[in-house]
Formats: C-alpha cells, structure tokens, sequence
C-alpha cells in the first residue's frame, strides 16, 4: 500500500470509529471502517439466500458479497448488492451475531484483501483505517500504529448513551461479551511492538481526537527533521 496509512485498533466502544472519522475530517484523510464489512456479512448470513454461517467457509465472497463502503467521513454508507445497510448493521441482532462470522479463517483471509483494495482503489493520499486487527495483521506496515482502548466500565457508559433503549444486559452482550468472543481470534487489548497505546478512559472526544492527531503530527516533523 503506497498511501499513508494509520491503522486504529480497539475494542467495542472505545470510541474509534467516531475517532477515526474525526480525525479523517481534520487531516483530510479518508476513513475506512473494517467493521461495517463483518457486520454486512452477518446481515447477510440473517437475510439472503445462499448465506448461511456455515457455508461461508467454502462461499466464494469475492464473486458473491458485493459489498461497498464509502471511505468519506462526511458521507458515510455501507451497501451490499442494492441494499443499503448503513443503519441495518447496528442492530443488536446484528452486533449479537457479528463475532461468529468473524471467527471464520476463511472470512478473515477475504477481509483483509477486501480492506487492502478498498484502500488502494481509494486512491486517496492517506486513510485512517479502523478494526481490530489492522495494526497487526491487514496493515501492519501503517505509518502511524495506534490500540486506542478505555476502561470497559467507561466503554460500556459510552455504548448505553449511544443506544438510549437498549436495556443494560443487551449493552453487555454487545460491547464485553463480544470482545471477550472477537478476542479469542486477535489481540486487540495489548498493543503489538511499533503500536502506540491511547487510552481514552479519562479523555472527552476532543481531547482523544488531539492526542490521535498530535500522534500523526509527531510522525510527520520526525520525519523532517531526518
Ligand atoms: O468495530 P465493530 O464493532 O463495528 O466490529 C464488528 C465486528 O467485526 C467485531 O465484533 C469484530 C469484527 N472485526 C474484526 O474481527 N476485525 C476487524 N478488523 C474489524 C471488526
């Protein structure tokens, strides 16, 4: 990948997605959400025909999942053939049964060429890519490595303000339980070597959003001064 690339990892409700939007706004930078992809896949799997959980091993998703992101931050949609799925793939139905598509080796191998080439046909100069296993395993090349956390009692406050009706064990089930199942598969709790460590747990939006970007800008005068 030629662009330049900044890879946020985190887990649910950590405040990554809004992060990384954000802070694409500021630099000008695309954003690209990983997450959305396994999402539409369990839609998939709940709502078309020929998807079924365990057919995803042997499916062949590059000629049959026509999915499509936008990698604009102030357009954001997410599409799957001719169904717009931008709301359909926040469902508690849908963040319930995410993790047992993306347990799938198969559907992992599939992500991270789907991720490499929404990035690379962006052709945009820098994307602020987020998930849980960017920095480690889909572009651990980025320039900019950053395992954006939160304390899980903080992470699961902010999920409750987000989902105003969904009921305390539903945000359990949707925020801890699905990282303890998404952790077994990739580590996105402790930073791997080169990844640099946010912890937003008594940070406010803005405050995280300037610590990302002051990261990246770090990143840039070093390189000058070289
Ligand atoms: O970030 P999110 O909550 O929208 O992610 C949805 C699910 O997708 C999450 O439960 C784990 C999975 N995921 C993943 O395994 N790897 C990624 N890079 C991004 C998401």
């Amino acid at each position: 990948m030629s662009q330049f690339l900044v890879a946020i990892d985190g887990p649910a409700g950590s405040g990554k997605s809004s992060v990384s939007k954000q802070v694409a706004r500021v630099l000008g930078f695309g954003y690209l959400d990983t997450g959305a992809a396994y999402r539409a896949l369990a839609w998939a799997v709940q709502h078309l025909e020929g998807f079924d959980l365990d057919g995803l091993v042997n499916k062949d998703l590059h000629a049959d999942f026509a999915y499509t992101i936008s990698l604009n931050p102030d357009d954001y949609w997410v599409r799957v053939g001719g169904h717009d799925l931008t709301s359909a793939i926040r469902t508690p139905a849908v963040a319930e049964s995410v993790s047992a598509v993306a347990r799938i080796p198969q559907v992992r191998e599939f992500m991270k060429s789907l991720t490499r080439d929404l990035v690379a046909k962006s052709e945009l100069p820098g994307v602020i890519v987020e998930g849980r296993d960017i920095t480690t395993v889909v572009a651990p090349d980025a320039e900019i490595k950053i395992l954006l956390t939160a304390a899980e009692e903080v992470r699961l406050k902010r999920r409750s303000a987000e989902l105003s009706e969904a009921s305390a064990a539903s945000v359990k089930r949707q925020v801890s339980e699905r990282d303890a199942s998404d952790s077994k598969v990739v580590d996105f709790m402790t930073p791997a070597p080169g990844v640099q460590l946010v912890d937003s747990s008594d940070l406010n939006f803005e405050q995280t959003v300037n610590a990302v970007v002051s990261l990246i800008e770090q990143f840039g005068s070093t390189k000058e001064s070289k």
